[in-house]
């Protein structure tokens, strides 16, 4: 059954983690970290978790459920629990199963908060209830086999623990052995069980089209809170990540903050839910709405991975922890992933008007600043003049490129650069050849509109023969180009999302079978063509999760490159993500976005927080422009490696109409500090706040060092990280949208 191997197999790990068992533990990140440790209690029938700065723990009950004991900080190896047992009876309205802090469980025998799997059985039965059958614990991972109490519908928790973050990955897979079909029609990856308590506070992530990445803040009150996309992927009005805290408890780096993510790039759920009895749990899967997956008999469903994690250092903890998990434990190539590349992008200088001589052109001015890939963006194929016609026609278009890519791709690399090329792959215009050959390609109702976004339509990736077309154009064009990088957009949502080629009782398959498919063709390409290099772009950071995470290098995080806008949306963006992943380019100034001007050097340094490239019209930049824009590469690339890859602490995050912004991040091995500062407007002759570093070493040396601006007279050259971290330093920075950026490197 191909969907469900596939599905397994995209889950199998790429590295086995060395492990051991071990009682020391590391409080902080740090290059120092224990394995994981996993134990299974026999004679109480509970099993414990140790990662890290954290301790998590589960039993099975005594109507062989499982039950969430305990999610916090790191317990002594001497701290026993008692075996679990259910919330007695509170009233005959409020049944033990409902108010019970469930691990996971089935929709029956009266359950009113979420379920984490709902069935419906041919026979017109709905009723699940899942009993404990076996553990298997293999070094950092532990699975469980569950059981329906008669029938043949076995349920496997995976856990695995991350010894250098506490982050547990956790998924469930559901098989059936019932003989017959049925189907699921409500599924998660498993439910996080918070301490209980009713000051809990919610921070998620919402946006959409250029406006993304805003952190909001809500308490948690009685009732349900759902985070979600019911747009077929991952989508910008919602993130999949979420972060809670005790109220007025915590900030940027103190306090419990208890955070998780899910891996899924299709319609995704995770609610939030605080129960009767002031339980607060976090359910995470595919979007139960509209939701159904016809599973035949002895085919498997594999949930996507529910992460979650717990940090005794605050939201910048939190956000820390994620960023140092993301590089070593799920982007391609981790726990090395290559560093992101110095990137030129065409989009903003040509649109659509790409052509041969333009864009070698462009590469010219773009080698001589020290970029290192040149990514030529929409345009370069089929009859693509505007955002009209051609997508889903990729060939090259003969009066653009009347020699092919090659000789393009020739000059690139003649120039010392890398060459990567931009791709639509799931989308087809109407006026297209591939729309026009084959109109039953695309997600459908028959009979009813097809309603186009940007002039396009979604093809049903579900399909074999789609799916089959998809990865023959693309591994083609790595097959004969010598291609680097593909920048894979994704311009709209789904909409009419039928599949009337399917049976009847399995055409929802579509929100699994399209995300896994996906999924699959990445996986393909990569083992193909394992030098290639994949961003994932949806009009700017509509499809960016841990899912996608595991199979592309980089993500675009907005369409909005207005450098000033970029402070918040690159804010908001790490408190789930990396700065490693998160490209960032320069522009025009004014730019599209707001008419707003700003300096190339406020620019650059707002770029150069994350994955800095270049996205500006080089042709209309000065030689002066050209000259500042080269010592700005060559101070990036100086400090690539802390920005992409070590431990940001936000010292003033540019939230709550704040008029700085200040970002610092500690590379891994200690020795380098980069700080950026921004100002929107100085008002009343207030001086910009003093700036106190943090995550140095208290009796190290460092030396300051400008990239660019000045700090206050009579600041040291040479300090103690002590010094740096409480006495701090002062900023010349007055008027309007200033910016400035430091490094601070140990000396001693
Ligand atoms: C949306 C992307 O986010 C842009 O960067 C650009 O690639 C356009 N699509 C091209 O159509």
């Amino acid at each position: 059954m191909q969907c469900c191997t596939v599905i397994s197999a995209l889950h199998l790990r790429i590295a086995a983690l060395v492990l051991a068992l071990s009682s020391c533990f590391t409080v902080n990140v740090s290059a120092q970290t224990s394995p994981a440790t996993i134990q299974f209690d026999s004679t109480t029938g509970v099993f414990r978790i140790d990662a890290a700065d954290s301790t998590y723990v589960f039993g099975i009950n005594e109507v062989q459920g499982l039950q969430n004991l305990y999610w916090g900080g790191h317990l002594a190896a001497s701290d026993h629990f008692a075996a679990a047992h259910s919330m007695p009876e509170l009233s005959s309205f409020e049944l033990p199963i409902t108010v019970t802090p469930q691990e996971y469980v089935g929709w029956g025998g009266g359950l009113y908060v979420d379920p984490d799997l709902k069935i419906t059985f041919p026979d017109g039965n709905r009723d699940l209830a899942l009993k404990y059958v076996s553990n298997r614990i293999d070094g950092d991972t532990l699975s469980i086999v569950m059981k329906d109490i008669s029938r043949d519908v076995y349920v496997t928790l995976n856990y695995q623990a991350d010894g250098e973050t506490g982050i547990l990955r956790h998924s469930a897979t559901i098989e059936n052995r019932t003989g017959v079909p049925f189907t699921v029609e409500q599924i998660a990856a498993g439910t996080w069980n918070l301490p209980r308590g009713t000051d809990y506070r919610l921070r998620y992530l919402t946006g959409r089209w250029a406006g993304e990445w805003n952190v909001q803040e809500r308490h948690i009150e009685p009732g349900k809170t759902v985070l979600e996309s019911r747009r077929g992927t991952t989508g910008a009005q919602n993130n999949p990540w979420f972060a809670i805290d005790r109220e007025g408890a915590g900030d940027q780096d103190q306090g419990e903050v208890w955070f998780g993510a899910l891996g899924w790039s299709g319609s995704w759920q995770i609610s939030v839910e605080q129960d009767q009895l002031q339980q607060v749990r976090v359910t995470g899967g595919p979007n139960a709405f509209d939701f159904a997956y016809l599973l035949k008999p002895h085919e498997k469903l594999t949930t996507p991975d529910f992460y979650g994690g717990y940090s005794s250092h605050g939201i910048g903890g939190a956000s820390r922890l994620m960023h140092r998990y993301e590089i070593d434990s799920v982007l391609p190539r981790h726990p090395k992933p290559k560093l992101r590349p110095v990137v030129y992008n065409s989009w903003e200088a040509t649109g659509f008007d790409v052509n041969e001589a333009g864009q070698m052109a462009l590469a010219e001015k773009a080698a001589s600043i020290g970029v290192e890939r040149f990514v030529m963006d929409d345009g370069w194929f089929g009859e693509r003049r505007n955002d009209h016609s051609g997508l889903g026609d990729w060939y090259v278009n003969q009066q653009k490129f009347p020699h092919g890519l090659k000789p393009l791709i020739d000059k690139v690399h003649s120039l010392g650069m890398d060459f990567g090329l931009w791709v639509e792959p799931e989308m087809v215009n109407p006026n297209s050849d591939l729309y026009h050959k084959h109109p039953d390609w695309v997600l459908n109702f028959p009979g009813r509109p097809r309603t186009e976004g940007r002039n396009q339509l979604v093809l049903n990736l579900a399909r074999p023969d789609v799916r089959a077309y998809v990865y023959g154009f693309l591994d083609n064009l790595l097959t004969e180009n010598n291609i680097a990088f593909l920048k894979w957009d994704y311009n709209r949502n789904w909409s009419e999302p039928g599949w009337p080629a399917a049976a009847p009782d399995s055409e929802k398959n579509v929100y699994v079978d399209f995300t896994n498919n996906f999924y699959s063709i990445l996986v393909e390409l990569r083992q193909k063509h394992p030098n290639v290099e994949i961003e994932s772009c949806s009009g700017g950071g509509s499809r960016v999760d841990l899912g996608v995470m595991r199979y592309t290098d980089e993500v675009w995080p907005s369409d909005n490159t207005d450098a000033y806008d970029r402070l918040f949306i690159q804010n908001g963006f790490t408190y789930a993500y990396s700065p490693g992943v998160m490209a960032a380019w320069v522009t025009d100034s004014p730019t599209w976005v707001n008419s707003r001007s700003l300096s190339l050097e406020y620019r650059f340094l707002s770029s150069m927080q994350g994955a800095l490239g270049v996205g500006a019209n080089l042709n209309k930049w000065t030689r002066e422009d050209l000259d500042q824009a080269r010592t700005m590469v060559a101070a990036y690339k100086s400090i690539r490696e802390t920005v992409q890859r070590g431990s940001l602490y936000r010292l003033i995050a540019p939230e709550n109409n704040s008029e700085q912004s200040v970002t610092e991040t500690v590379s891994r091995d200690g020795k380098q500090a980069v700080t950026f500062a921004f100002l929107h407007s100085s008002r009343e002759l207030y001086p910009f706040p003093l700036v106190q570093l943090r995550g140095l070493e208290e009796n190290a040396t460092y030396t300051l060092s400008m990239i660019a601006g000045n700090v206050d007279d009579g600041t040291p050259v040479t300090a103690s990280g002590s010094y740096w971290m409480h006495h701090g330093l002062g900023l010349k920075l007055r008027g309007d949208f200033q910016a400035l950026a430091f490094t601070l490197t140990q000396t001693k």
